[in-house]
């Protein structure tokens, strides 16, 4: 091995439906990312189906990692550790690249990483990709916006390392991602809705919708959100009054994203507000969003904030976030053994009531 060669981590995710793999050095420099979507096999049922995900993982974990190796141009000698996504996720679909993960670092004698996915998206900020503009880089402490499929929470990062990550709060039903996509299921969309609603909000005015949706607990000190509502407001209206279309389907689209764009926004910009810290970063597959980004710029402009958000290569799922994420870990002496197993739940403690359960008093709303 070059010793004068920074540390470079092989990366492995697999904890939903993308296989992917990467190599990253410890200063975030992407050397190859690889990532194979499974998303056409589970569009013909509107959502991800767990059984399939395992079963695509395994077909596709062998050549995804050796293309990932392929492109840094080197081979798994010359790789200081392999980090491997462990949780939280699918079991199936995790307990692939962990196996996997667990063969490589066995034949090789490499060190193995474990990595919470989560905190894999609230790093992904920091990689830094071949012909890319520079960008700056967030401080510690920020205040930090995940939105994907699965997770909605804001969390404050105070330090380096995932002990340091807490979430302030987060959504007590549905993720910003999910909703988005039974919104895109329910609009006759297909799967996933997220991308689509964005492409057809850019042709629409939420103003001229014929429904106007109510942004969910944007107003209030609590940081908690909800986007259960939202849906179920869509699928009456479209019981009502039937799919909307051409126009008038970009105009629903358009104040559907406004509405989560708006809870999203409001509450990131006060949880930074209460925390006390101007730099915020916005992560997760949500990120990608066109109407989120330009709502945060916006708003922490008016805030006096500095908002950062990745490339949307960063943004969605991937295994350069992951590898980078074990970078830390490994520099930290995080080391996992062969008995590592898979969990279905984030190692960030959580401080949301999940499915509401009491609420706090309106004035704490
Ligand atoms: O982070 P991610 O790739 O996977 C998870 O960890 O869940 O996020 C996937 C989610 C999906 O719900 C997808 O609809 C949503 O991110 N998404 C978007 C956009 N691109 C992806 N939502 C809104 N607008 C987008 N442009
Ligand atoms: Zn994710």
């Amino acid at each position: 091995m070059d010793k004068s060669a920074p540390t470079r981590v092989l990366g492995i995710e697999t904890s939903c439906d993308e296989t992917a793999a990467a190599v990253v050095d410890a200063s975030g420099r992407v050397l190859s990312d690889v990532v194979h979507s499974q998303v056409d096999l589970h569009a013909l049922y509107g959502g991800v189906v767990p059984e399939i995900a395992a079963r695509d993982h395994a077909s596709a974990i062998v050549p995804v990692v050796r293309e990932a190796l392929a492109r840094a141009g080197i081979g798994l000698g010359a790789i200081d550790a392999i980090a491997v996504t462990a949780r939280p996720g699918l079991a199936g679909a995790l307990l692939v690249g962990v196996q996997h993960a667990k063969g490589l670092a066995w034949a090789s004698g490499k060190p193995l990483v474990a990595v919470d996915h989560l905190f894999g998206h609230l790093m992904a900020v920091y990689l830094t990709r071949e012909g890319e503009p520079a960008r700056g880089r967030p401080a510690f402490p920020f205040v930090a916006l995940l939105a994907s499929g699965g997770h909605t929470a804001i969390y404050r990062v105070d330090a380096q390392g995932d002990s340091s990550v807490r979430e302030l709060g987060a959504t007590r039903d549905d993720a910003a991602g999910e909703a988005f996509d039974k919104a895109g299921k329910l609009l006759g969309l297909g799967y996933p809705g997220g991308p689509r609603i964005d492409k057809l909000a850019a042709l629409g005015d939420a103003k001229r919708s014929t429904f106007q949706f109510v942004s969910p607990m944007a107003h209030g000190p609590s940081l908690e959100m909800s986007f259960s509502g939202l849906k179920s407001a869509l699928s009456r209206h479209v019981e009502q009054t039937g799919k909307p279309e051409g126009q008038a389907l970009s105009d629903v689209c358009a104040a559907f994203q406004a509405a989560v764009v708006k809870t999203l926004v409001k509450k990131t910009v006060r949880a930074a507000q209460q925390v006390g810290v101007r730099h915020v970063v916005v992560g997760g597959g949500v990120a990608a969003n066109r109407g989120l980004r330009a709502g945060f710029e916006a708003a922490c402009a008016k805030a006096g904030l500095e908002v950062f958000v990745p490339p949307v290569a960063s943004c969605t799922d991937n295994a350069a976030m992951i590898a980078y994420a074990g970078a830390i870990g490994f520099d930290a002496g995080s080391r996992a053994a062969m008995d590592l197993a898979p969990a279905t739940k984030t190692l960030f403690p959580s401080v949301t009531r999940k499915g509401g359960g009491r609420r706090p008093s309106p004035a704490a709303r």
